[in-house]
């Protein structure tokens, strides 16, 4: 490890010269990796990594499930995912060496929440909870909820040991941080204040139904009143009918949840953490290696997905800008000092760190506009695509800088980088290149 802030790399510009190497085949060959978690922010390629891990661990031999939460549309359809379903499938396509194997679910979060609800309560009662317009919000909408679900199927999945590997995407929260205290919030919420004192006259009036007013607790059954007048009586009744059934599979949701959170502690747990090289994007990051450090979850390392680069990198922005401008101003490339142009300092030769190459010289950018003159449009083409360029050049140093500062403030995380692929990835081919990337 590195003192944190200081730089003391000999190769500060090289793509992960500095960072440890996060190897994904090892970690997905390795016997003893039971369950792999991708986590992090909305929208940053959780599922995509799940999928490409999933198909790259079963195409390399292991019986492997992804459980995936919301997937795209065709991306769904390639693994043969049509509809939500709490099932694992067998993913066509995929034909793994040794037994290797692909199966996929979509996580339904309303049938798992009816399945808990089966499994725990008598038939009556769990038809009573299912028919309850309130079970149907708080299954369908409650916040937490669906990453409360994700961590009840993964150990459903996890008691059943048929599987090699299970690979678990995570719900698309705002914060990747949401996952974790989710079963908490889940918790308090069944645990909260307010809810015991909705349940308070439920309980007492048993099942001749809410008599408020005979239980003798006049603060009480004023403050129901009021939530009565406010909600509308049929709601409350819903809230309290529901919460008191709730209440007898309480227990139980305690316990499964304290019993997946010690399977995301125990070692065969790995946690990718995935983010785009931006720097919001990394700071939550950090904040969630941190946080998995205090929880004692193994994370694994960072995938730092759509990572860009560029064909022709050897042209800096600061060059690519001076050629643009040099045409607009009306092709007069500059041949030499003085030629009419402002951005001498730009000019090749000049040797700027910037620019080390000299693949897109002046001269070049005159050959590029075409040889029987400067065509006005062919110049402002170019010029444009110059521009274009010049942003890219901008962005791929912003992305190394970000890159360097989470590396600078966790040294010891292993990291991996994946390019930013031209499109969307949607079918296997797509996420067995994703797959490489991972493990290049
Ligand atoms: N390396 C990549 N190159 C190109 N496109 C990518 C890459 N990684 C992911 N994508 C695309 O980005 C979009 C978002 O990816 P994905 O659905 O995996 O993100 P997510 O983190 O699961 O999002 P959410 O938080 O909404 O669940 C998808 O359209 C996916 O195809
Ligand atoms: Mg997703």
């Amino acid at each position: 490890m590195t003192d944190s802030g200081t730089d003391t790399r000999p190769d500060a510009g090289n793509p992960l010269a500095s960072e440890v190497a996060l190897r994904v085949d090892p970690l997905i060959d390795d016997p003893e990796t039971r369950i792999i978690v991708c986590c992090g922010a909305g929208g940053v390629g959780k599922t995509t990594t799940a999928a490409a891990i999933g198909v790259r661990a079963a195409e390399r031999g292991r019986r492997t499930v992804v459980l995936t939460i919301d997937p795209a549309r065709r991306l769904a359809q390639s693994m043969g995912l049509t509809e939500l379903d709490n099932t694992p499938r067998p993913v066509p396509g995929v034909d793994g060496e040794d037994g290797g194997e692909l199966h996929a679910m979509m996580l339904d979060m309303k049938r798992t929440f009816d399945e808990i609800v089966e499994a725990h309560a008598e038939p009556e009662r769990a038809r009573a909870i299912m028919a309850n317009p309130f079970y149907e919000s708080l299954s369908a909408g409650f916040a937490g909820t669906q990453e409360y679900m994700a961590m009840e199927k993964l150990g459903q999945l996890s008691s059943r040991g048929e599987w090699d590997l299970i690979v678990v995407d995570t719900p698309p929260s705002r914060s990747a941080l949401d996952f974790l205290d989710a079963p908490k919030r889940l918790g308090s919420f069944l645990d909260g204040r307010f809810i015991k004192m909705l349940m308070a006259p439920a309980k007492a009036g048993g099942r001749a139904g809410m008599k408020f007013v005979n239980l003798g607790m006049a603060g009480l059954s004023m403050f129901t009143g009021a939530l009565n007048k406010l909600l509308g009586t049929g709601l409350l009744r819903d809230v309290q009918t529901f919460v008191a059934a709730m209440d007898t599979m309480f227990g139980g949701f305690r316990t499964r949840a304290d019993a997946t959170y010690r399977l995301l502690q125990a070692p065969g747990t790995a946690f990718l953490v995935v983010a785009a090289p931006e720097r919001d994007a990394l700071r939550e990051a950090a904040y969630f290696v941190e946080r998995l450090a205090e929880e004692r979850m193994p994370l694994a390392g960072l995938v730092l997905n759509r990572v860009h680069g560029s064909g022709a990198s050897s042209v800096g922005a600061e060059r690519a800008l001076a050629l643009a401008e040099n045409l607009e101003e009306g092709g007069i490339v500059d041949r030499g000092p003085g030629k009419g142009n402002k951005h001498d300092a730009h000019s090749p030769g000049r040797g700027s760190p910037d620019e080390p190459d000299s693949t897109l010289r002046p001269e070049s950018a005159e050959a590029l506009t075409g040889n029987n003159g400067h065509t006005r449009q062919t110049e402002q083409l170019a010029a444009a695509l110059l521009r274009l360029h010049a942003e890219r050049m901008r962005l791929l140093s912003r992305e190394r800088r970000t890159r360097d500062r989470f590396a600078a403030l966790h040294p010891e995380v292993p990291v991996t980088e994946v390019d930013a692929l031209a499109g969307d990835v949607h079918d296997l081919a797509g996420l067995r290149t994703i797959g490489e990337l991972l493990a290049r």
